[in-house]
């Protein structure tokens, strides 16, 4: 049985359930900003090219726009479930992220550059110049840092892989190879942005800022983008799954905890059928709305959830099989501290979302000025 590194002597100041809450909850949110990222970026890249279409030329602009702001969520979304991530799985991600530290260390650079590439793609765009090649500058640098976050989680899956990967560089220098998880698992991430962003062109599609025809744009467009990539992003999650152990398989059903997180696969199946059905309604028919709107995000927030906990699960039972049990700590939670916790927790997410209100106002009053 592989050895993980010993467990910090520190009791947990919260019971794991709650901070596998938040994770979890924390976590399907930073997967949204990320998938509308990843997917909206490539979509604005394309609509960027037809310069012809005066629809496609304002989608690419207000995407754009919209894309600097999206970045700050992806970033301040990936802090809660990276700290509680460290806190419930440190043994196993610091000992990985360790062993691939100069490509771990190298995101916050490679972050840097692509924020710069997005805000320069934006402001390309609305000069009139030809911004593709910058857009697509800064999709290459985001989607290997998905690459690099892809590895790393599940290179913390394989205590077998760690010590032939020191011993070709303690300095990090390497990337593992032959895991058949890493590459299914990156393609998903990768193939869900497409899905997402179709959700949230659909979204846009019923905002006022837009007229008639753009609005009439926007829906077709993001209807069928969600529609096809809703079936391509079914096939990866297939793949994804189909790549993982059998004793990881026989838990999602077996276990007596983790057969009810099993169950987050069948939700996630059933919210990406939605996804589908709801892009093609809106893609064929071109229709927007406030239902078609509201629709969208529920159904982005389900996908990513799902998605969320049964890959927690997955994580669990592959470390579970190799000795590790991520319930087995020792807890004295201290009430006052977790009450705190919690009161500013709510209290930053209303932050955010009123922050999110008055962005949307000033950009109206700006577009309703120019
Ligand atoms: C452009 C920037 C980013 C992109 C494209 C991105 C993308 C991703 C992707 C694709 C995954 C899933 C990897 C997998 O399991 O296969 C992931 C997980 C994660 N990301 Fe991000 N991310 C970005 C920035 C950040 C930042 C800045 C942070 C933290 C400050 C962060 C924190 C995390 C954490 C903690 C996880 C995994 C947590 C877990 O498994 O428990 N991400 N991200």
């Amino acid at each position: 049985m592989p050895n993980f590194p010993a467990v910090d002597p520190i009791p947990l100041p919260a019971p794991v359930w709650l901070m596998k809450l938040l994770h979890i909850l924390t976590l399907a949110l930073h997967f949204v900003a990320v998938e509308m990222l990843l997917g909206g970026l490539l979509l604005a890249i394309l609509f960027s090219l037809f310069r012809s279409s005066p629809s496609a030329r304002v989608a690419a602009r207000a995407i754009a726009k919209r894309l600097t702001v999206v970045m700050t969520l992806v970033i301040n979304l990936g802090v809660p479930p990276l700290l509680f991530a460290q806190v419930l799985y440190g043994r196993a991600l610091y000992t990985s992220s360790v062993l691939i530290g100069v490509y771990w260390i190298a995101i916050i650079l490679i972050l840097m550059l692509a924020y710069r590439y997005l805000y320069s793609f934006s402001a390309r765009l609305e000069a009139g110049r030809v911004a593709w090649p910058v857009g697509l500058i800064a999709w290459l640098l985001i989607g290997s840092i998905a690459k690099i976050l892809s590895t790393n989680m599940t290179l913390m899956l394989r205590p077998e892989a760690w010590t032939k990967l020191y011993a070709a560089s303690a300095a990090g220098r390497f990337l593992p190879t032959g895991d058949p998880t890493t590459t299914p698992r990156w393609l998903l991430m990768m193939t869900g942005g497409f899905a997402i962003s179709g959700l949230w062109l659909l979204y846009l599609a019923a905002r006022s800022t837009f007229t008639a025809q753009e609005k009439t744009f926007l829906a077709g467009v993001g209807g069928k983008v969600a529609a096809l990539a809703g079936i391509v992003y079914l096939a990866v999650g297939f793949w994804a799954y189909s790549v993982q152990p059998d004793f990881v398989k026989a838990g999602l059903v077996n276990n007596s905890l983790y057969h009810y997180f099993g169950w987050a696969g069948y939700l996630w199946i059933a919210s990406v059928v939605l996804l589908i059905l709801l892009g093609a309604v809106a893609g064929f028919s071109r229709r927007s709305g406030a239902l078609f709107s509201w629709l969208a995000m529920l159904i982005a927030f389900l996908v990513e959830a799902s998605l969320t906990i049964f890959r927690d699960a997955v994580r669990d039972l592959t470390l579970l099989g190799k000795g590790y049990d991520v319930w087995d700590r020792v807890v004295v939670t201290n009430w006052s501290v977790v009450g705190l916790f919690l009161a500013l927790f709510v209290a930053s997410l209303g932050v955010v979302a009123w922050l999110l209100t008055v962005v949307a106002r000033a950009s109206k009053t700006m577009e309703g000025a120019a």
